[in-house]
């Protein structure tokens, strides 16, 4: 088969990484209340504590490294003879540093910054302050440019049409909690395309997949790119 393929991933895939999940045992919603610091409100009431959260995010990051899980998407991506789209949750840059291409980050990128006040975006891996100026229009309303809850994802015209063509959807590392990525995979069934959950443990979505494995990423990853590459 040389589909149209599909996969969707979340924090599970970074976790072999260093990076923390949000909602196992030790994740960051268990540490932080979400409200503070993932949501429009939350910079509103104390853009400081916010900034000081995506700060200590990029710092993890920069510090991280791809893991095998990263390198073996990376792979079929270069490997595969038919459209092939890697959406992602994740705001870190590991699928990038792992050499993907044909990625999309629907929650928006960490090492990235926006304007509150005038929507201009640019790249950066340094700390944040309140005190920084955008460098468009000057005003001292920096924020990461990542999707808050409440907020509108990005980018998904893009990947409705994709799944609307996909022969294949995989599920690699999210919970299955938060919508819209949570309701992938019925979209994709719904237009004929066969699913797969690769996770630690089943989701809260695992019933709607035709199969699942469990399992860490960096083992069932690499193990199902080689079945599909053919080696
Ligand atoms: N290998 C594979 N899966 C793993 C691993 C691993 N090594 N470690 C954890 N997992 C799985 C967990 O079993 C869990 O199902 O990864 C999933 C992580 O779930 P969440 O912490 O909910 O993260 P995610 O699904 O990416 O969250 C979605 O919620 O908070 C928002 O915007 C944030 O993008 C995030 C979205």
């Amino acid at each position: 088969m040389v589909g149209s393929i599909v996969i969707l991933t979340g924090a599970g895939v970074s976790a072999e990484s260093g990076l923390g999940t949000f909602r196992d045992a030790g994740g960051l919603w268990t540490r932080y209340p979400l409200e503070d610091v993932a949501t429009p409100e939350g910079y509103a009431r104390d853009p400081g504590l916010v900034l000081e959260f995506y700060s200590a995010r990029r710092e993890n990051c920069r510090t991280a490294a791809p893991n095998a899980a990263h390198r073996a998407l990376a792979e079929l991506e270069a490997g595969w003879g038919g459209e092939l789209l890697l959406v992602t949750q994740n705001i870190d840059d590991l699928h990038e540093r792992a050499g993907s291409r044909r990625l999309l980050h629907m929650h928006g990128e960490l090492m990235r910054c926006l304007c509150a006040a005038c929507g201009h975006r640019w790249p950066s891996d340094a700390p944040m302050q309140e005190q920084d100026r955008c460098p468009a229009c000057g005003a001292a309303r920096v924020r990461p440019d990542v999707v808050w809850f409440g907020e509108y994802p990005y980018h998904m015209e893009e990947i409705w049409a994709s799944l609307a063509r996909a022969d294949l959807f995989v599920s690699i590392g999210t919970s299955g909690n938060v919508y819209p990525a949570a309701g992938f995979v019925q979209d994709a069934a719904r237009r004929g395309a066969r699913t797969l959950e690769l996770n630690l443990e089943p989701s809260e979505g695992v019933s709607d997949f035709d199969e699942a494995r469990a399992g860490p990423a960096s083992r069932l990853v690499p193990e199902w790119v080689a079945e599909m590459l053919g080696r």
